[in-house]
């Protein structure tokens, strides 16, 4: 009986809150995948300004939720279930795969670079292209599709093995069959990309001639009548004999390889499509899940990734001489009401607690507009927006009241870290090429290490970070009654850097990045 009401009792929490803040990990790829538009919108959807639109050239025919589409499935479709390699691994980024005839076309070229806009040291390329066709789909009329983190970038190119349209049907069929689809899934799952986009003449002169159509300047033929959205015009068109698609009514019947597909089970699985729009958007919810989430084996993928109800964004903390500066924002969930009465409330080190009243700060919306949340910002009343604490006092952790409910993740808080962090006396050294970084390090903590995180890319395009130990002061260098500091001079200014500790024995980095371009001069 205990165990039974325990297990509910967890049941539940992992309902209400689905990861405990903070994760940075977690906290990253929750924001990247559900703060879309408006407020803290996440940098690929700068590249997605809307469905119709190509950002890579003049808006000619083309789409780049069906470039972001297509390349998430090339990077999968070289997996081998038999021995677990490939997958969605972002190998595509090598210009080697890229160059393969199996990838005819810029879009892969395209697609990479506005991933790269979204990949940080918690997010990996691989990741950015997952999240990539998830914002496509869903932001262009497609169902919602569950989305994990955790990809693992390729290192080298993986083995040639994506379909192309001259080879055969028996060919196709296998080739899905190692990516781990059956026969009826492969109907599908082309169903589903093919509702997007269409064959460009450049890449594939062989099966679509020169348009000659001035709003269709680089000469795609679409696969249905409303390319750059979802839906099952792709079925409905195919089965009442209307379509126009390049691979199923294309002048040379060798390369209509969608023909071969759609027909190849009677037309049993392409008539369902058409006969319901709502069979053929669920069908392509699992399988488009499915796709993104066939990776090499060994790669652990997190958990379905699941807004917080209430999340804390941007909490950076900042030593200014006898003052503790905390800047935080809060993110409310399912909400557009930009009157609630928010505030956040918080703990310190010598049993006090504060209170702050917090002010809207903006909208923000996801997965195609279906979610709503609402911002709002600590502010102490004139035009700032920090809070000052006293720095003996600190803080160890927030929570928040919202509309007269206390939100404390069940009863833990919002835990923050101020062992460490930024002093605002760091600064920059004459001639510029060099800076100092002051870190404040509370007096009594057991940060064995400080560190600063410099973050970089290596030469296969993945985000590193490099260590750069702070040696500890040799005498105590006082800021205030409660922190000291220590310094460290870096000499690369051109890259952000991150302030990390080992407190305990557990290593915490700030959310916050540095560029010590903006650091004041220490000559002044
Ligand atoms: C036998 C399997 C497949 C073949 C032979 C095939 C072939 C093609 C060809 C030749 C193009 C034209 C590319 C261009 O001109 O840029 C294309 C476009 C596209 N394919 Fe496939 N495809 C297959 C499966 C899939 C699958 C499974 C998906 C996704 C789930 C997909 C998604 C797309 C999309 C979105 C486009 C449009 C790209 C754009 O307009 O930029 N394809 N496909
Ligand atoms: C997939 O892997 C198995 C086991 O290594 C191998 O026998 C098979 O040839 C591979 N398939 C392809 C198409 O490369
Ligand atoms: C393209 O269209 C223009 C104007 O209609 C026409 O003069 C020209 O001959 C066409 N070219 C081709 C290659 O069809
Ligand atoms: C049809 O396409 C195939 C494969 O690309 C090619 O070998 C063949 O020459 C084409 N036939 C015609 C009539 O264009
Ligand atoms: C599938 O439907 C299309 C369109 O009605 C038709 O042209 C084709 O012959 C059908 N294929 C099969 C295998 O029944
Ligand atoms: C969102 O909020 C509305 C009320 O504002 C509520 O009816 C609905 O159930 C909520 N949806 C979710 C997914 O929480
Ligand atoms: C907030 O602080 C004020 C004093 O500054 C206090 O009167 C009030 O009770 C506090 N509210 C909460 C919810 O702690
Ligand atoms: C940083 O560089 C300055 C100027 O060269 C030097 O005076 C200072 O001692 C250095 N500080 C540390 C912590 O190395
Ligand atoms: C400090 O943390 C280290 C690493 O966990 C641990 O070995 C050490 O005992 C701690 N020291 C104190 C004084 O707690």
């Amino acid at each position: 009986m205990f165990h039974r009401a325990l297990f509910s009792i967890l049941a539940f929490l992992a309902t209400a809150y689905a990861y405990i803040w903070p994760s940075p990990q977690l906290d990253e790829l929750e924001s990247a995948r559900f703060d879309q538009k408006g407020s803290n919108a996440n940098a690929l959807s700068g590249f997605l300004p809307s469905c119709d639109s190509f950002v890579f050239g003049a808006n000619t025919g083309r789409s780049n939720a069906a470039d972001w589409i297509r390349t998430a499935y090339h990077d999968m479709a070289t997996h081998n279930s038999t021995d677990g390699t490939g997958g969605l691994d972002a190998s595509i980024r090598f210009a080697e795969e890229q160059a393969r005839a199996e990838n005819a076309g810029d879009g892969f070229a395209n697609t990479m670079t506005a991933v790269g806009v979204q990949v940080s040291r918690y997010i990996s390329n691989a990741d950015g292209l997952a999240l990539a066709a998830v914002m496509a789909i869903e932001n262009c009329g497609g169902p919602e599709i569950p989305f994990r983190g955790g990809r693992i970038d390729a290192t080298e190119p993986n083995a040639p093995g994506v379909p192309e349209p001259e080879q055969d049907l028996d060919s196709h069929i296998a080739a899905f069959a190692r990516q781990g689809f059956t026969q009826t899934e492969m109907i599908s799952l082309v169903a589903c990309g093919h509702t997007f986009g269409g064959v460009q003449h450049d890449p594939f002169p062989d099966i679509v001639n020169v348009l000659n159509d001035t709003t269709d300047t680089e000469d795609v033929a679409h696969f249905d009548s409303t390319f750059v959205t979802f839906d099952n015009n792709v079925a409905t068109e195919y089965i009442s004999g209307t379509t126009q698609n390049p691979l199923v009514v294309g002048f040379n019947d060798t390369t209509n390889s969608d023909k071969r597909i759609f027909g190849s089970d009677g037309n049993i699985t392409m008539l369902s499509f058409s006969n319901s729009p709502a069979l053929f958007a669920s069908t392509c919810a699992d399988l488009f899940a499915r796709m993104i989430d066939t990776v090499p084996s060994g790669v652990v993928l997190t958990d379905v990734i699941t807004p917080l109800p209430v999340k804390p964004s941007d909490v950076v903390l900042t030593m200014n001489g006898d003052v503790l500066e905390l800047s935080a924002s809060v993110r409310l969930w399912n909400t557009t009401d930009t009157t609630s009465s928010v505030s956040m409330l918080w703990k310190d080190h010598i049993g006090g607690t504060g209170n702050n009243t917090m002010r809207f700060s903006g909208l923000s919306s996801s997965t195609g507009g279906k979610y709503s949340a609402a911002w709002y910002s600590v502010f102490s009343g004139t035009i700032a927006n920090f809070l000052s604490l006293d720095p003996t006092a600190g803080i160890t952790s927030m929570s928040f009241l919202v509309d007269g409910q206390l939100e404390d993740q069940n009863g833990l808080g919002f835990a923050i870290q101020d062992g460490f962090m930024l002093s605002k006396t760091s600064c920059q050294i004459e001639p510029f090429v060099s800076a100092r970084f002051d870190v404040a390090v509370r007096n009594g903590v057991n940060a064995t290490r400080v560190y600063l995180e410099q973050i970089t890319t290596d030469t296969l395009q993945r985000v590193v970070v490099v260590e750069i130990d702070i040696p500890p002061p040799s005498q105590p260098v006082a800021i205030n009654s409660a922190y000291s500091l220590w310094s460290v001079n870096v000499t690369n200014p051109n890259v952000p850097y991150a302030i990390g500790a080992e407190i305990d024995g557990i290593k915490y980095s700030t959310t916050a990045l540095y560029i010590v371009t903006g650091f004041p001069s220490c000559s002044t």
